[in-house]
Parts: structure tokens; sequence; C-alpha cells
């Protein structure tokens, strides 16, 4: 199965994702964090990707997709996948046909998670990530059971992404709205589109986009 989580920052993409990882075996690709890998690594990718994303804009439609490309084929032909944070531009969507049909993939669904734009900067600005395994958490809505180890791997260390702040949210969002949101309809048009609540608590959320994947 391959899917597409769709929803501007702070929807819960990555933390669904992560969840859908655990409970199916799918692989994440999330291009937000191929490129945070490729600015860390000092990579030409990242070399060029960092202060864009410092700012809160897009990263060029070309270096996704490509990172898109090598990641899947880096996967088992049945390793299902879940796309986070890509497409994020009518030009990627187009790509992502075609990166898809040229491995024998076709797209089964696009859940898009519904929230309420107001409560992302709480959401954005309060969480954080495992700095060994990237799970994520946050300081109100999802704490490790043990504070200040990591519930996955009992790692002690933590991180915040630099692009966490409230000014680059807003442009961020901003970017979604004129660029992302407008990728909806494509897939509305094939029938594969289903809305889920983003806005209740992370279970529920979980259970909604089972229901999806189930029907
Ligand atoms: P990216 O890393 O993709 O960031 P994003 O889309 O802004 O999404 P986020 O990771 O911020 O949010 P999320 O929806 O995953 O939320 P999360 O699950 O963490 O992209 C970063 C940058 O890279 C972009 O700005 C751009 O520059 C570049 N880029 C990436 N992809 C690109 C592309 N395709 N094209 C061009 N440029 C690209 O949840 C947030 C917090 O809320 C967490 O702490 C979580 O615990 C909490 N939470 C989640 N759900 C709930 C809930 N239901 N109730 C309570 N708390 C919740």
């Amino acid at each position: 199965m391959n899917i597409i989580l769709l929803g501007p920052p702070g929807a819960g993409k990555g933390t669904q994702a992560q969840r859908l990882v655990e409970r199916h075996g799918m692989r994440q690709l999330s291009t937000g964090d191929m490129l945070r890998a490729a600015v860390k690594a000092g990579t030409p990718v990242g070399l060029r990707a960092k202060a864009v994303m410092e700012r809160g804009e897009l990263v060029s439609d070309e270096i996704v997709s490509a990172l898109i490309g090598e990641e899947l084929d880096s996967m088992g032909a049945d390793t299902g996948a879940i796309f986070d944070g890509y497409p994020r531009t009518e030009a990627q969507a187009a790509s992502l046909d075609g990166i898809l049909s040229a491995r024998g993939r076709t797209l089964d669904h696009v859940i898009e998670l519904d929230v309420n734009e107001d409560a992302l900067v709480e959401r954005i600005t309060g969480r954080f990530t495992c700095a060994n395994c990237g799970k994520g958490y946050h300081d109100k809505f999802e704490q490790p059971r043990i504070p200040g180890t990591c519930d996955k791997c009992g790692s002690t260390e933590f991180k915040r992404r630099p692009d966490d702040n409230e000014e680059t949210v807003r442009t961020r969002m901003a970017e979604y709205r004129a660029k992302t949101a407008p990728i909806l309809p494509i897939y509305e048009a094939r029938g594969i589109v289903s809305r889920v609540n983003g806005m209740a608590e992370l279970d529920h959320v979980t259970a909604a986009i089972e229901k999806v994947l189930e029907g």
C-alpha cells in the first residue's frame, strides 16, 4: 500500500507516519527528514536546502523528487510507502505519478489531516525528538514515560528543530496554503482522498487512519 499523509505543518503527519511504520512495517518517506539529514551531513543538497528551510520556504521540486525516487529504490518492492511532507506542489504531484508508475506502484490513499491552524503553533513550538532514534515528543501532549529518557531507545539526548519558531512556522503555513493545498483536487478527482480530524486525541487520529486503510 502507498499512501500520502497531507496537512499543514504540525498537523501530525510525522507522528502518525511513525505509528503506521510500527504497526504495519511500512516505510516513512519524509522529505523533511531527508533534507535535515542532508543538511547535517553537509552534502551539496544539504548546503542548498539549509537557508531555504530556515526561512520556511520550499526546497526545489527537482531536489525533493530525486530524494523520493532514491528512497523508493532502496526499499523492497513489497514494502508500503507513507509519503510524509511530499508532494507539496502540483509539479511534485506530477513527478510522484511518474516515480510510482516507473516502479509498478500505485497510490491507494491520500489522507488529509484536517486541523485548526491556530492550534498548530503551540504544537510545533512544543515538540522535540530523541537525538538518537528520532522518536517525536511534545512538552504538553506527548512526554516520555520516564522524564528525560526516550521510551523507544533509552537515550537521554533530545533536540528541537531550528525552523520550529513562530515566525518560520507562519511562513511554512503560508507556503502550505499557497502551494500544497491546491494539489488536493488532483487526488479528489481520483476518489482517493479521505479526511481525518487531526484535532482529535492522538490515538483517535490513529484509529481513524486505520479505518481508512481497512476500508
Ligand atoms: P517537514 O519536516 O515536512 O515539516 P512540515 O510539513 O512543516 O511538517 P512538520 O514536521 O512540522 O509537522 P507534522 O505534520 O509532521 O507534525 P508532527 O507529527 O511533528 O518540512 C520542513 C521543511 O523542509 C519545509 O519547510 C521545507 O523547507 C522543506 N521541505 C520538506 N519537504 C519538502 C518538499 N516536498 N518540497 C519542498 N520543500 C520541502 O506533530 C507536531 C507536534 O504536535 C508533535 O509534537 C506531536 O506530538 C503533536 N501532535 C500531533 N498530533 C497531535 C494531536 N492529534 N493532538 C495533540 N498533539 C499532537
